[in-house]
């Protein structure tokens, strides 16, 4: 997704210089052309010559420098790049961005650039929480830079507050964000479930299933990655939550159930991945559990129907879609389930066929609308969601 675009990267004087090193080598791994630029004062802490080692590219950091890569090198960048993160951001580069001034190739090259520009503010506590820093952070906002938060920390100086840079990898998920994809969801609202739920039997027991949470993650991702606001509703899972996606925790389906019916009325899109502990216990008195002759009996009721709930209260301009798991006759059922369900799109997958259903990394679906069946290919579970999303898409217009 980020093969050949072309990412800029700005450095100033901040001890955090270093670590850009890092991300600029994630950003090559991924296939991106990376571009570094440099103030004089960032040669201080990280030397150019790692950069160009890591990226292939010439590092730029006079302005009159004789270049023959590019033709006036800080129009061409500029012209060329699909982002610029200037990471770490002093609170000199901020000041001078925040006031047009362009007295260095960073400088010069962002006053030139049409595509977003990503600022990530480093600093002491103090200089952060300067108001001249603050307010020169608002312009910017306010001018169209998107600015990433710092984190709170122990900073290099030894105090201890906000300023730290975030690491790499968040940086990373910046960039991905507005480059990884076109941006066909933006303006949509998306709520995705996914996991598994759990129905506690005991304090120490409980009924759950096998969902790993893997495809409804991917579907949060991709959901995200092209331009919509996801809320992602969560079952247990061992996934690391999805950068820029709401996220709500729940335990039980009766949680999930709860999530789903105060969110998806404001949502354009619902899509119900997880699959649900159908049964929990049927009292919540002390004798739900009856032990006879050394076994346990348990009275267990089905637990709430979300997708009967969501097709019972949906309006027409939603598009619904849930998940069908089988074991046979798994077109006919799920088609079944369409209909009772009154919503507009069924992913079924038989589980008894290899690489599909729980756990596993890939997944083989057939998307039923009401007169249509497409079989997908076996594929990763991430491209799943990206043709679903295609296909919800084509169907929505
Ligand atoms: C060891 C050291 C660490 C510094 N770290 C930072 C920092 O994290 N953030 C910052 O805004 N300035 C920091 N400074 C101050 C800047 O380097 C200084 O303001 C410089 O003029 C910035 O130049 P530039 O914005 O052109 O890179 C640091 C200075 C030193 C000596």
């Amino acid at each position: 997704m980020l093969k050949d675009k072309t990412v800029v990267l700005g450095v100033t004087g901040s001890i955090a210089a270093y670590k850009i090193a890092n991300l600029a080598s994630m950003l090559v791994k991924k296939h991106c052309d990376v571009h570094v630029i440099m103030t004089k004062n960032a040669t201080n802490f990280i030397n150019p010559i790692t950069f160009e080692t890591l990226t292939g590219n010439k590092c730029l950091v006079e302005t009159f420098d004789r270049n023959f890569q590019f033709h006036v090198a800080h129009v061409s960048l500029a012209k060329k790049a699909d982002v610029m993160l200037i990471a770490p951001a002093s609170a000199n580069v901020i000041g001078k961005l925040a006031h047009g001034i362009a007295d260095d190739m960073l400088t010069t090259t962002a006053l030139a650039c049409k595509c977003k520009i990503i600022v990530s503010p480093a600093m002491n506590t103090n200089m952060y929480n300067n108001i001249i820093v603050q307010d020169n952070i608002k312009k910017l906002e306010n001018y169209g830079f998107e600015i990433i938060k710092p984190d709170k920390g122990f900073l290099a100086c030894r105090d201890e507050g906000d300023g730290k840079m975030p690491s790499e990898q968040v940086l990373f998920s910046y960039i991905e964000k507005e480059i990884a994809c076109e941006k066909d969801l933006k303006g949509k609202k998306i709520l995705v479930t996914a996991g598994a739920t759990q129905e506690s039997i005991d304090p120490v027991r409980y009924i759950t299933n096998h969902s790993t949470g893997k495809m409804g993650y991917e579907i949060a991702r991709a959901a995200m990655l092209r331009g919509a606001e996801v809320i992602l509703v969560s079952g247990q899972t061992n996934i690391p939550e999805v950068p820029f996606v709401k996220t709500i925790k729940i335990k039980s389906a009766q949680d999930m159930f709860e999530a789903v019916r105060d969110n998806f009325e404001q949502c354009d899109i619902v899509i119900k991945s997880a699959a649900v502990a159908d049964y929990r216990p049927a009292t919540v008195s002390d004798d739900k559990i009856k032990k006879k002759d050394g076994d346990m009996i348990i009275n267990l009721e089905r637990t709430t129907d979300i997708l009967k709930y969501i097709g019972e209260h949906r309006n027409n301009n939603q598009y619904i879609c849930g998940f069908s798991m089988e074991t046979r006759d798994m077109i006919e059922n799920s088609r079944a389930k369409l209909h009772k369900k009154n919503i507009d799109m069924i992913v079924a997958n038989n589980l008894k066929e290899s690489g599909a259903g729980f756990g596993v990394d890939t997944n083989k679906v057939t998307l039923i609308t009401k007169d249509e069946e497409i079989s997908l290919e076996l594929m990763s579970k991430q491209d799943v969601a990206f043709t679903l999303i295609d296909k919800i898409i084509e169907r929505m217009n």
